[in-house]
């Protein structure tokens, strides 16, 4: 069943927590795949009543950025998201989630300085802003949010922790194609030769580990070496290779601890993320 209002949304909340009902809460920007799927499924698993939210949020795009083209299919999401055990897809207007102009925003420090906060400035502080607004209107038991976009996963916990939101956050392993390609809404973009050469993504986090796992502990190494990879794919454009401390999102010489490798590459128009986290002793 599809919501479009939050005055709406918020009686069945009400109506539900009453009868002693939990809330799980999936938001997602649409055009669904099994990565969103897993996060609901695991969601029906360990609640009562499933919320997903589909709302391509403008003010986490950039001006250059792809807004306008980004796919939508609400009919076909309806369909799979109920199927996955969701019981009411949250589907507002633009307007109704910005009546008017927003004088209020969240932003988290530090952490959105690093890797995608560097390449898409503004980026987490429309993330986080609407994340608010919807935590504050479903106002869930718990929360799934996806690896794939580890950072986002970082920082929405660090603003669940700073500023007191009710709720459990959980984050849940980046589910594949059967060649290695993190699923991602902006796959649909890729032509068949650049579908190809997106696999230098999770092949060159594959070498990563490998080297890491015969003994090189140091970063900048690694780094080159992923390049070098890369390099070997000619569409591939690399926006960042970045190796981190995976609690502070900080940099790191040597790998130690559990440690965030994580990359951008742009193929012509198309730009994709991936990551891996890896626990060193
Ligand atoms: P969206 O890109 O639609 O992703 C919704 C959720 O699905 C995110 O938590 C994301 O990490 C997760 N996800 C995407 N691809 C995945 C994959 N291959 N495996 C596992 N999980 C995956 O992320 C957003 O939307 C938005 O920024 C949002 C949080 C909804 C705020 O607008």
């Amino acid at each position: 069943m599809i919501i479009k209002k939050i005055s709406e949304l918020r009686e069945i909340i009400k109506s539900e927590k009453i009868k002693g009902k939990k809330i799980g809460f999936v938001p997602t920007m649409g055009y669904l795949h099994e990565g969103h799927l897993s996060l609901i499924k695991k969601a029906k698993e360990e609640n009562d009543l499933v919320i997903v939210s589909i709302f391509v949020n403008p003010i986490q795009f950039g001006p250059n950025e792809d807004l306008e083209k980004y796919p939508r299919d609400l009919e076909r999401d309806t369909k799979l998201a109920a199927e996955a055990g969701c019981d009411y897809i949250f589907n507002p207007e633009v307007s109704e989630m910005f009546p008017k102009p927003l004088k209020t925003s969240v932003q988290v420090e530090g952490l959105t300085d690093p890797l995608c906060g560097r390449s898409r400035p503004g980026h987490f502080k429309g993330v986080t802003t609407i994340v608010t607004k919807l935590f504050n209107i479903v106002a869930p038991h718990k929360a799934y949010f996806g690896q794939k976009d580890a950072q986002q996963a970082a920082v929405l916990i660090k603003m669940a922790e700073d500023l007191n939101f009710d709720l459990e956050i959980e984050v849940c392993p980046i589910v594949r194609e059967s060649d290695g390609l993190a699923m991602s809404s902006r796959n649909v973009y890729l032509n068949a030769e650049e579908r190809k050469q997106a696999l230098a993504l999770s092949k060159s986090l594959e070498a990563a580990e490998k080297l890491v796992n015969s003994g090189e502990r140091n970063v900048k190494k690694i780094i080159q070496e992923m390049e070098l990879f890369i390099g070997q794919y000619p569409l591939c454009e690399i926006d960042y290779i970045e190796i981190l401390d995976f609690k502070n999102l900080e940099e790191i010489e040597e790998i130690s601890g559990t440690i965030l490798v994580a990359l951008a590459v742009k193929l012509g128009k198309t730009r994709l993320i991936d990551n891996k986290i890896m626990e060193v002793k």
